[in-house]
Order: structure tokens, then sequence, then C-alpha cells
């Protein structure tokens, strides 16, 4: 299965999105890819934000080699299912979508705790430390959700 990560930067959230799924699904044994993109192309080529890269090790996981990219309309086909951090993230997402397949792959990724409720990983870019480590916690849950129901 390959599941694509998506947030606006590919900086801060959607990095650890990748590193920890990534994680987690190498250490259950599951075949997975995962990657991750920006909606934005602000970032393109720059590393994770330092304090993702810090947040991660803590939790013994390194995402340091990671690069950001922007998302583009060949991912539709080159995954399987498209989590996206937030309702912008999801509505610029969707805007690029072709088809009712294209479609069907966009997920939030807190739906996987609250189906429906159109619950939003907040973006830690303008925050401190405190804020990231909230977001790996929302991570770590949605991304355990989502093995589990595999
Ligand atoms: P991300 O966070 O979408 O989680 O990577 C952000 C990173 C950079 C910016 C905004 C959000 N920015 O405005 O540059």
């Amino acid at each position: 299965m390959k599941v694509l990560m998506v947030c606006l930067g590919n900086i801060c959230r959607s990095p650890l999105a990748e590193g920890i799924l990534s994680h987690k699904a190498n250490e259950r044994g599951i075949e997975m890819d995962v990657d991750s993109a920006g909606t934005s192309n602000w970032h393109a080529g720059e590393g994770p934000d330092r304090r993702s890269v810090s947040t991660a090790k803590v939790h013994g996981i390194n995402i340091s080699r990671q690069r950001s990219r922007q998302f583009i309309t060949q991912d539709f086909t080159d995954f399987d299912v498209i989590f996206v951090m937030d309702t912008d993230n999801r509505a610029n997402v969707l805007k690029m979508a072709q088809s009712d397949e294209d479609r069907s792959k966009v997920r939030l990724m807190l739906d996987e705790l609250a189906q429906g409720e159109d619950l939003n990983v907040p973006d830690p870019y303008y925050g401190g430390d405190q804020g990231f480590e909230n977001v790996y916690q929302m991570l770590d849950e949605a991304c355990d959700r989502f093995l589990a129901n595999l």
C-alpha cells in the first residue's frame, strides 16, 4: 500500500506523519510505502523544520533526510491513500482531483480518530516546541488507528 501525507509546507506536520507511519508499519511488518508533500512549493527542496526533526528524534524516529516537495496531480495515480492534515489542505488537493477515484483517495488525517468531525492537525509553524509535541501525539494516535483498521 502507498500512503501520501499532505500539509501546507511539507516541513512540519506531514514529515512527522510520514516518519511516524513509516516507523509503525515497519515495526509491525506491514508492507507500506509512505511519502509526504505540501500543497505549496514554499519550502521545496528543504529538510523538515528543526522542531519537527527534534520532536521525532525524542521518539526514536529520524526524519532528517526527508526533503519537501509540492503535491502534484500524478500523486493521485501513484498513491492509494492521501491523508491531508487540515480542511484547507483537503480543499486544495480536491481542486486538483480529476475523477471520483481521485477524490475517494483523499482522507482527513484526524477522521481516523473522529470520523466526520472535520478536525484539523493544527499548524505548529508559528508556535513553540509544545505545539510540535502536541501534533506528534495526534499523529501517533491517528496512525495507530489507521494501521489497526487495515
Ligand atoms: P506545515 O507547516 O504545513 O505543517 O509544513 C507550515 C510550514 C511553513 C509555513 C506554513 C505552515 N509557511 O508559512 O512557510
